[in-house]
């Protein structure tokens, strides 16, 4: 008998009290996902959630950085993926040689990189950021020192706005936000004119420019839910919108483009929650000469964040 969605969630919620498993998941993912997740949050949360989750194994239900992050910050926990194919484009842009390179150049540059990366490329790092605290670590920097912000070029353009702080940039783009033009926003406008246009900073500059707020995935949802207005425009992928209408019933919302969707995050289903449940995999882990200096670069975040 093929199993429905009721029953899959039923077992998932079962096996994951009776094998200790906390599960951790980001507000791209899919609503029934994000409703079986004890936690739900920003890049930058699911980390702090992973460090302080309250039981020895967690489930990660994001893309491939995510879950290393939480293995990165957590050695003595077991990390599991239900799809450790799902990875971010962008991410995986950047090479270690590319870091190596630029480093040989610039001797005294920091290297800053968005924790959209994977562990090797963060061992290599000096200090991570996600869209949340990215120019509140930043500011904290020595003004004198050149930067390298690696790989989203959108944000750390962003970033460079905000603080009038130049930095050396890696060309790389995340796909789905790159794809928001201003015309589609311009074009939601003109059908919502008393809509606020609510913006993540991987979005071009000429988008970000028509923002009414600029912020990480949580921003959004904060923005949202204290806002007197009942109408938004959402420059982020529609999983976001889950939970604003779960924070903020009643409010309209309106995505900036038909197709704002991460396949990679969306690559995540019940099913494969329930499996990676039921064989306890895959269970992620990094090596530990890669592990012990990501950790620094991780632990510097959450240091300068708070
Ligand atoms: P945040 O949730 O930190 O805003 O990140 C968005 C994102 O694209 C993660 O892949
Ligand atoms: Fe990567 Fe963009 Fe997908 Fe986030 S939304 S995982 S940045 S491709």
């Amino acid at each position: 008998m093929k199993q429905t969605d009721s029953m899959i969630r039923e077992r998932i919620l079962d096996l994951k009290k009776e094998r200790s498993v906390y599960i951790i998941a980001h507000y791209y993912q899919r609503p029934e996902i994000q409703d079986i997740a004890d936690f739900v949050g920003d890049s930058y949360a699911m980390a702090v959630a992973a460090k302080n989750a309250p039981l020895d194994t967690i489930l990660v239900a994001g893309v491939d950085f995510m879950a290393e992050s939480a293995a990165i910050l957590c050695p003595d926990k077991k990390v599991l993926s239900p799809e450790p194919k799902a990875t971010c484009p962008m991410a995986n842009s950047i090479t270690i040689a590319d870091v190596q390179n630029y480093k040989r150049s610039h001797p005294e540059a920091i290297i800053v990189s968005y924790v959209n990366t994977p562990a090797e490329i963060k061992a290599v790092t000096d200090i991570c950021v996600t869209s949340s605290n990215a120019a509140k670590i930043i500011a904290k920097l020595p003004q004198d020192a050149p930067i390298f912000f690696i790989p989203d070029e959108n944000l750390g353009q962003y970033i460079t706005s905000q603080l009038n702080r130049p930095m050396d940039m890696f060309p790389s783009r995340c796909p789905i936000h790159a794809a928001v033009t201003a015309a589609d926003i311009l074009q939601r406008k003109q059908e919502y004119p008393e809509a606020d246009i609510l913006i993540h900073p991987e979005c071009a500059p000429e988008v970000i420019a028509l923002a009414d707020f600029v912020g990480s995935t949580a921003g959004i949802v904060d923005y949202a839910a204290k806002s007197d207005k009942n109408q938004f425009i959402i420059g982020t992928e529609c999983g976001i919108m889950h939970r604003i209408n779960q924070v903020s019933p009643g409010k309209e919302l309106i995505l900036a483009k038909e197709e704002l969707i991460c396949p990679n995050m969306k690559s995540i289903t019940l099913d494969k929650i329930l499996y990676s449940l039921e064989a306890m995999e895959t269970v992620i882990s990094v090596p530990e000469a890669i592990r012990s200096r990501a950790a620094v670069a991780l632990g510097k975040m959450i240091a300068y964040a708070s």
